[in-house]
């Protein structure tokens, strides 16, 4: 279902309101400093705005016209002025561009239905400064399960995206943050960019 008509429907099991503790925790060990940093896919808010409060100059970019709306009525009420823009990531001029650091929570993975996962890896590197940073947070193949969830990927699928563009930090198999009863393993990547 096309993620407009899913975040109309409430149908949005990742949405936790508040910033995913593996982003916390990957910011606080690296250390990131703060910096321009980019949330590609950024939903409602959650992780601009906590990414923000840690003194980030944070960008949020979303294809989703509702998801974009209500990340502008999350910040506005916690007095928070960063940007977000309806934008689709794979077309030109990405506003803000370039950033220091860039992450996403559940979207590159997407782009594994359309085959274009590389393309995807190719595009984080041009939005991002030399040596810039990429967190990704991806479903994860190892994982079987009967119901519906993050499309999955395995090591190896993420490892031949990323390589040609980014020399690979940290590859961590997790568990997204979540409300449900049983988290969704995930991929956690950091990467430098070539
Ligand atoms: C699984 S949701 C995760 C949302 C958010 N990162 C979070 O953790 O709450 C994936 C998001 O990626 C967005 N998205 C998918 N393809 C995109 C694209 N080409 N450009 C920008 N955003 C995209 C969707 O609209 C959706 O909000």
């Amino acid at each position: 279902m096309p993620f407009h008509k899913r975040y109309k429907n409430g149908d949005t099991p990742w949405e936790i309101h508040r910033a995913d503790h593996n982003l916390i925790s990957m910011v606080q060990k690296v250390p990131i400093a703060p910096c321009d940093v980019l949330d590609i896919g950024c939903g409602t808010g959650n992780n601009v705005i906590w990414l923000q409060q840690q003194g980030f100059n944070a960008t949020g970019i979303d294809c989703t016209e509702i998801a974009i709306q209500r990340a502008r009525e999350k910040a506005g009420k916690v007095k928070i002025d960063s940007a977000f823009y309806v934008h689709d990531f794979m077309g030109n001029n990405v506003p803000g561009a370039p950033f220091e650091f860039t992450f996403d929570r559940g979207c590159f993975h997407h782009f594994l239905q359309f085959n274009n996962l590389n393309q995807f890896a190719a595009k984080v590197a041009l939005v991002l400064k030399n040596q810039g940073l990429w967190m990704t947070m991806t479903g994860n193949a190892d994982e079987s399960r009967e119901g519906p969830g993050p499309p999955q990927l395995s090591a190896r699928q993420i490892v031949l995206a990323v390589e040609p563009y980014f020399k690979i930090i940290s590859l961590i198999a997790g568990h997204f943050d979540t409300d449900q009863e049983i988290p969704a393993k995930n991929w956690i990547c950091l990467m430098k960019k070539r």
